[in-house]
């Protein structure tokens, strides 16, 4: 196979990475799951590669008592687990950075211990009032700790400072339908500007997302392609093989629609098919993916069946050996209707991609892992080869790997050698991992920098939030009076058949 290789040359120099500036981080909820996997073990690497800035430390709050040694003692196993070779100094070094306060979300005891420990605490490291607040709880305590941040002024600048200096970081889901996503987008804009909002959505920090930006805008010889003259439709998938994962109290009450579908999906469709942004500057993205999801064509609730599918894993085989289905799932309540599965067929009314369909599609308990973006281009008009009817050429896709390995993929049509005209499917292949010699990093690990740095490039702005609710209304609302009857599907599954409903030949396979 041929050797393909990216060639380091003299604009590797551009490439070397801002360090962050200095730094106080404020954590909600920091004894919890997310925090503990994802936060600090990204931090831990941003520190590691000198990344992060020497003026750096943690407040975490929460509910549990712990005392900053025990703390530090936590963050540290959880460290361990992900990288247990790491230098003992440097890890001791990071977490002694860490302090910790008990307290209640809603009494103010919690946020007057807050305000005179960072005072303390940016004395002792120098810092000058920046800020980041990151709330990693569970969505129902966001309005009272927003209320009392605001109420409290803790989101204002130290004298010297600017307001976007003090920044705070919020987790999907961003409401759990249009009227609660505008009523928390209405309670943070009380006392807090947008330039200081963070909406995470971790699947923007992925390599392969933001390199989509790259592939399509650095090069000249794909963007003439990328329309509905030359493209077929274009799919795009998550599969995952995970389950609930203890999480059947939030996932139940959301279900695929919210949790994958409303943010993720919509998200990586508007980085596929918005039209290039003016610059890379943050607004000038983020207007260009508001103005994308704006142009997808509404569904109304009597055509939801016609355009989604939703279904629900039952008992099946996983790993070989038997898995139970949803409904047997630990703290799923009796006889929920819950989707585990949803696929749905989009069209963007815009000049560039009338009448493409856009097929996504998200499913829990899967035979395996995969997401992945596949452009599929138009058949060739005419198959001039004797050998071959027109059937017979396979149409050429350009397939974006992003999960489990970072790649790209792009089939071709090739002669197979012989005196016969033959024809053989050739893969051109990139793993990103392989070409580039580098452990892909962590989505989080982007993500926090950048928020570190103050750009808002690949965090979701209001309006792309409220648009893709605004959109997904009528399929919740056409679930929640049970207008479509749920589909189930074996856990462990290959393939989801049910699927031939909305289109026969994308069925939903993974190989
Ligand atoms: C989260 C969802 O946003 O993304 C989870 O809440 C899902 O249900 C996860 O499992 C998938 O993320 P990743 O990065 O593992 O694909």
């Amino acid at each position: 196979m041929a050797k393909i290789e990216a060639k380091i040359d003299h604009r590797e120099m551009l490439c070397v990475e801002t360090a962050a500036g200095p730094t106080g981080f404020v954590v909600f909820g920091a004894s919890g799951d997310l925090a503990h996997r994802k936060l600090y073990t990204s931090l831990y690497e941003l520190y590691r590669r000198e990344l992060m800035s020497q003026c750096f430390y943690l407040i975490g709050c929460g509910r549990s008592q712990y005392s900053h040694e025990a703390f530090r003692e936590a963050v540290k196993k959880n460290i361990l687990v992900s990288d247990h070779t790491t230098d003992e100094q440097k890890l001791a070094e990071f977490i002694s950075r860490f302090y910790y306060l008990s307290g209640d979300y809603s009494q103010t005891q919690l946020y007057q211990d807050i305000c005179d420990l960072t005072t303390e605490l940016d004395a002792k490291y120098c810092l000058d009032g920046n800020r980041i607040f990151y709330l990693s709880v569970p969505p129902f305590l966001y309005e009272t700790i927003i209320e009392k941040l605001g109420e409290l002024h803790l989101m204002c600048p130290a004298a010297s400072g600017q307001i976007e200096n003090v920044r705070l970081v919020i987790e999907k889901p961003f409401g759990r339908d249009l009227d609660s996503a505008r009523r928390l987008d209405e309670k943070l804009l009380l006392y807090f500007d947008e330039s200081q909002i963070y909406r995470i959505d971790h699947y923007l920090g992925k390599e392969t997302v933001q390199n989509l930006l790259i592939f399509r805008f650095a090069n000249s010889i794909f963007e003439p392609l990328w329309n509905r003259n030359f493209i077929e439709h274009v799919q795009i998938n998550i599969a995952e093989s995970v389950g609930l994962e203890h999480r059947a109290g939030y996932y139940d009450k959301s279900g695929a629609l919210r949790d994958m579908f409303q943010n993720h999906m919509l998200q990586m469709l508007a980085m596929v098919a918005m039209e290039p942004p003016v610059s890379f500057a943050a607004d000038s993205v983020r207007d260009e993916k508001a103005k994308l999801l704006r142009s997808i064509r509404p569904v109304t609730a009597n055509q939801v069946d016609q355009f989604f599918v939703r279904g629900q894993y039952g008992p099946g085989v996983v790993d070989g050996k038997e898995a139970r289905g949803y409904l047997a799932e630990e703290g799923v309540p009796t006889g929920s209707k819950t989707e585990t599965f949803v696929a749905g067929k989009l069209f963007i009314d815009n000049w560039r991609w009338k009448d493409v369909p856009f097929y996504l599609r998200t499913g829990k308990r899967l035979s395996r892992k995969l997401t992945e973006i596949i452009i599929t281009f138009k058949q060739v008009p005419h198959s001039m080869f004797d050998t071959s009817d027109l059937v017979d050429i396979p149409q050429n896709t350009l397939r974006f790997q992003i999960q489990p390995n970072e790649g790209m993929y792009l089939s071709l049509q090739a002669k197979r050698p012989g005196s016969k005209i033959c024809m053989s499917n050739l893969d051109m292949a990139v793993d990103y991992q392989k070409v580039f010699g580098v452990k892909m990093p962590e989505a989080y690990q982007r993500l926090l920098l950048d928020c570190m740095l103050g750009d808002q490039t690949l965090f979701t702005r209001r309006d792309s939030v409220e648009i893709a609710w605004q959109l997904l209304m009528p399929v919740l609302e056409s679930w929640r009076n049970d207008g479509q009857k749920l589909n189930v599907y074996p856990a462990g599954a290959s393939k989801v058949n049910f699927l031939d409903k909305i289109e026969k030949e994308t069925l939903f396979s993974l190989k």
